[in-house]
């Protein structure tokens, strides 16, 4: 027969293949009932209320921006950044926007595109309808990465390496918030999600799928500055377009000015 030590091992196991499955709860049932021989009866406990699901994503969430907030796997990132940048937005959003990494106003702020270029992906976002708190808004990269000495450059885009360091993290990010539809901004993130070194230029204006959530790539917002021609705002149009069609929802009119 196991002994203690043996069955408090074998039920350690147990819960950990559990939680690896994405179990977060084990009710609490009937007390164990060891048969005696004396016929002695163990007390019952009222049954618990059923977990709530939503609390317990939102759990883990916050396990897991406490993680990120400890993370030291980019020295360089790890050593230069104000705060990590985790995410901002409610679970379960009909959108979430991914960007590629926070720059200086984010690292500032803890929180992803507040800067110039995040006030025209609020623009973006509420051309299409949306207030920026209904979807969800996150980075591939936790952390600012530093402008390289002597560039003259504030920030500077993550490195493969920096990305991939983040990746499990977004990862676990994303299949716990759960979008419905999901864009992503630019370069780093379309490239990264869909494993490819094919550019940004003729990945946009289609849909594609990645981890089960449909997925839009489209111009990042910073480029969108840098275009004097407005042309490249006219594509995001055209991409969102496809996007709010593809989610079943109405284009609103453009409002000009
Ligand atoms: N650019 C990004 O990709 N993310 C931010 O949070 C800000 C700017």
């Amino acid at each position: 027969m196991p002994d203690a030590i043996d069955l408090a091992r074998q039920l350690r196991v147990h819960l950990d293949s559990l939680r690896a499955a994405g179990v977060l709860f084990v009710p609490r049932g009937e007390p164990l009932v060891i048969a005696s021989t004396q016929g002695a009866h163990a007390p019952r406990s009222e049954p618990e209320p059923p977990p709530d699901p939503l609390a317990a994503r939102r759990h883990e969430l916050a396990v897991l921006a406490a993680e990120v907030e400890a993370c030291d796997r980019c020295p360089e990132l790890f050593s230069t950044r104000t705060r990590t940048v985790f995410g901002v937005g409610p679970i379960d959003p009909d959108v979430a926007f991914l960007g590629e990494a926070p720059g200086g106003d984010e690292d500032r702020a803890g929180e992803p595109f507040v800067g110039k270029a995040g006030q025209l992906l609020t623009r973006i976002i509420n051309a299409c309808g949306f207030t920026r708190d209904e979807v969800y808004i996150f980075n591939m990269a936790k952390c600012r990465p530093p402008g390289a000495a002597g560039s003259g450059s504030a920030n500077r885009q993550p490195t493969p390496e920096e990305c991939a360091n983040c990746r499990p993290f977004f990862e676990r990010q994303l299949d716990l918030v759960r979008p419905k539809f999901l864009v992503a901004l630019g370069n780093i993130p379309a490239k990264a999600l869909l494993n490819t070194t094919t550019g940004i230029t003729r990945l946009r204006g289609k849909m594609y799928e990645y981890r089960g959530v449909p997925l839009l790539c489209t111009f990042h917002p910073s480029y969108l500055l840098r275009d004097e021609t407005g042309e490249r705002k006219r594509d995001v149009w055209e991409d969102m377009k496809l996007l709010l069609r593809t989610m079943g929802r109405e284009v609103p009119p453009v409002k000009k000015g």
